[in-house]
């Protein structure tokens, strides 16, 4: 079975991190989301992706050099300066897709613990063009909405509706089987949304159908989400975490560290702290329920609770970032400044005044 992974669109929402790596790179765990997405598609017997991109995001992934799990990759590229949407890169991507079985076709950016092979096999039985698979949320308006029918027909689809007229609380978790029937409903060498335009005609046409699924799924659309699938990720770690500085560093589980990082005698990491791959902290240094991004060095007597630092920032001593702070890649902050709450740095930034009101530093 193929699958085609939509991985061209702009993470606005997590900016400043997002405007240097698209979000299939953005780290879970220590683990690009891109190299969950290839663990989870071998593990359901996909041999071959399809990587739906633009020529930056292209470079960008080649340089990463993920771990494939086995799965053979090809790129499929948008046309310079004109995105396809969702439902374009599908059409563009025609024959490299089979067109006597289904596929899948995934939302590159979302965490989703999605039995691929589940999905399949239930929409074997329907007579389906597509079939999606549907995770119950408290708020539905952010995202495309299915009304389903006694069958798991889907009635109605609606993409991201103001608040009062959402049809119901399942959501498209951004996971699709898809049959070649699909080419038929999608224009070429066009933008297509597959929301907004593909799935309510497929919904009229009584031809769209809904999986739900409750496994863990998570949209790192937003710096909260991010944070929260990486805690929840950390959970089943707990106490296996092994540092062999230990014993002057005071480490509260759970807790993950990548390689070659090194801490100062008398901090305290954690709970819900990870490391990335070199990075290097003081002494007497404290963080809690953040994520630091690989090769950045932290000086003595910080402190950071809840932010997200960016790869490659040198943050000085005695300096305090706050929750929801989200620091761009390379910035610099000086010794002694404070980073209140909901602070974002751009990438490379230099920061040497301390920023106490909830601001974007461009
Ligand atoms: N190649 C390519 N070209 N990929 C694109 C383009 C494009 O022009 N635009 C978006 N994508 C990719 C994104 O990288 C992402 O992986 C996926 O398509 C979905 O696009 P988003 O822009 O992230 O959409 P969204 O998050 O607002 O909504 C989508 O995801 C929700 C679940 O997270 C929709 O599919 C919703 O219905 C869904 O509920
Ligand atoms: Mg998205």
């Amino acid at each position: 079975m193929k699958a085609l992974i939509l991985a061209g669109g702009f993470g606005t929402r997590l900016r400043p991190l997002s405007c240097t790596r698209p979000k299939t790179l953005f780290p879970i765990v220590n683990k690009p989301l891109l190299q969950w997405t290839f663990e989870r598609l071998a593990k359901n017997d996909v041999t071959d992706a399809i990587l739906a991109v633009n020529h930056q995001t292209e470079f960008l992934l080649k340089q990463y050099r993920i771990p494939r799990c086995g799965v053979r990759i090809t790129y499929s590229r948008d046309p310079p300066g004109k995105p396809l949407g969702t439902g374009g890169p599908v059409k563009k991507a025609e024959k490299l897709l089979d067109h006597d079985f289904p596929f899948l076709v995934l939302n590159g950016d979302i965490f989703a613990d999605v039995n691929y092979k589940e999905i399949v096999k239930i929409d074997k039985k329907k007579k389906a063009v597509a079939t999606i698979a549907l995770h119950r949320v408290e708020d539905p308006t952010r995202y495309g909405v299915a009304e389903l029918d006694e069958n798991n027909r889907i009635r109605r689809f609606v993409e991201k509706p103001p608040s009062e007229t959402a049809p119901s609380n399942f959501i498209n978790a951004g996971v699709y089987v898809l049959h070649p029937e699909i080419f038929k409903y999608i224009p070429e060498n066009r933008a297509v949304s597959l929301e907004r335009e593909v799935f309510p005609t497929l919904a009229e046409d009584g031809k769209l159908y809904g999986h739900m699924f409750d496994g863990l799924w998570s949209d790192i659309g937003e710096p909260e989400d991010y944070l929260e699938i990486n805690k929840t990720l950390l959970n089943p770690f707990d106490t296996s975490q092994k540092f062999e500085e230990r014993k002057k560093v005071e480490v509260k589980n759970p807790v993950a560290f990548d390689k070659e990082v090194s801490i100062g005698e008398k901090s305290v990491i954690g709970p819900y702290t990870i490391l990335g791959r070199h990075v290097i902290v003081g002494k007497n240094v404290h963080i809690r329920d953040s994520v630091i991004f690989q090769n950045t060095s932290i000086g003595d007597s910080s402190s950071i609770n809840g932010a997200v630092i960016g790869e490659g920032a040198n943050i000085g001593k005695e300096v305090k970032i706050g929750k929801g702070c989200i620091v761009g890649d390379h910035v610099k902050i000086k010794d002694g400044m404070a980073l209140a709450k909901k602070v974002s740095i751009c990438p490379a930034k230099e920061i040497s005044e301390s920023v106490l009101t909830p601001e974007n530093i461009i």
